[in-house]
């Protein structure tokens, strides 16, 4: 039952969580899309230089906020790996000040891992095995969780990632950055039935279609299309609320369908949803409704937790710290790493 101080700093949110096992006793969130929204996207040298400015008051405050001293926690944790290089070494060197100034173990944190660990605070009782559908801003995977850091990758995106596709289509439409909430928001007020988009399928070689691998270029560039054809047609205002609500919902049901068939195929009970589109009020409708008439159980992170933040990562950390898994201080970030050599990170 480990104590954990983490930081993740891997793109655009300054987070620092206190957590006890799967308690979480502080969760300090700093977005900085008000900074990056005037450029439609993330500015990594703004990101770090952001990153650094806060990241000390951070800290500070998540021991304030969770009322305990540095000498109560037993590991310190960071995002090491995947992410925007520049700002997870911001993350990981404050981690490792922490670590050195007051004898800590030092734990390093794979990002995925720590999306899938988002869901162990809103169920403590999960215990693997069990599949994790992650869609965030970078990834779109069907994960089989057979342990802490034992990982196979079932399923991926051939091109874009989920959240990207949002933030595209979004740009598209003409809608703010992240586009992911911006969608959501105007779906609810649209048709998804007044235009029928195609679902994205990875053809096999030996015919039929990969069944949990996923997609959404095409559908982004028929989004695309659909608004040129509106446009070519006079159609004013563009129905906005519409193509979000159809866009949407192919997402959606793409996502759901492949998430299904993989926990039936692999006999697992249980499907457990991390990352950004974990927010998605359309995938967690479709998800629920499916999973239910399957009997599977389905687990979302509440909603502040599915967007980046530091409580999935001391989550994660203190079952690693549990079980001895620690890092050298020597420790470096890498852009990419995959889910499966996240025991690399460990002595
Ligand atoms: O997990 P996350 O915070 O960062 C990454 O690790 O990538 O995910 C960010 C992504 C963005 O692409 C954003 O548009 C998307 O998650 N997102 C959503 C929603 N909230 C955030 N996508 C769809 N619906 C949402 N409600
Ligand atoms: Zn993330």
């Amino acid at each position: 039952m480990a104590t954990v101080l983490a930081i993740e700093t891997s793109c655009d949110e300054t987070a620092v969580a206190i957590v006890k096992n799967r308690e979480v006793l502080s969760s300090i969130i700093v977005s900085q899309i008000p900074v990056h929204r005037q450029y439609g996207g993330v500015v990594p040298e703004v990101a770090s230089r952001q990153h650094l400015e806060t990241i000390n008051d951070r800290i500070a405050q998540a021991l304030k906020d969770a009322d305990i001293g540095i000498a109560e926690i037993d590991g310190i944790a960071a995002t090491c790996a995947p992410g925007l290089v520049g700002a997870l070494l911001v993350g990981l060197t404050a981690a490792k000040t922490l670590a050195i100034l007051h004898n800590k173990p030092l734990v390093g944190v794979h990002h995925l891992e720590g999306h899938i660990y988002a869901s162990y605070l809103s169920a403590p009782d999960l215990v693997p095995p069990f599949l994790c559908l992650l869609v965030s801003g970078g990834h779109t995977s069907l994960i089989y969780v057979k342990d802490c850091g034992k990982y196979e990758t079932l399923g991926e995106t051939r091109d874009d990632a989920a959240g990207e596709a949002f933030d595209k289509v979004a740009r598209l439409l003409q809608l703010g950055y992240p586009g992911g909430p911006e969608i959501d928001k105007l779906a609810l007020l649209g048709n998804p039935k007044v235009f029928p988009l195609p679902e994205g399928k990875i053809s096999l070689p030996s015919g039929g279609y990969h069944p949990y691998d996923s997609s959404f270029s095409g559908l982004k560039t028929a989004v695309l299309r659909l608004v040129q054809k509106l446009a070519r047609e006079g159609v004013e205002p563009l129905p906005v609320n519409d193509i979000a609500a159809s866009f949407q919902d192919t997402v959606a049901r793409s996502l759901t369908r492949r998430a299904i068939s993989c926990a039936l195929d692999y006999g697992l009970s249980t499907i457990a949803v991390g990352g950004g589109v974990a927010a998605n009020s359309g995938l967690r409708q479709h998800l629920q409704t499916a999973a239910e008439s399957h009997n599977l159980r389905v687990i979302f992170p509440s909603l502040k937790f599915c967007t980046d933040n530091a409580a999935m990562i001391a989550c994660a950390a203190a079952d690693h710290l549990d079980r001895g898994h620690t890092s050298s201080l020597t420790l470096g970030v890498r852009s990419r790493l995959a889910i499966t050599d996240v025991m690399q990170l460990y002595i």
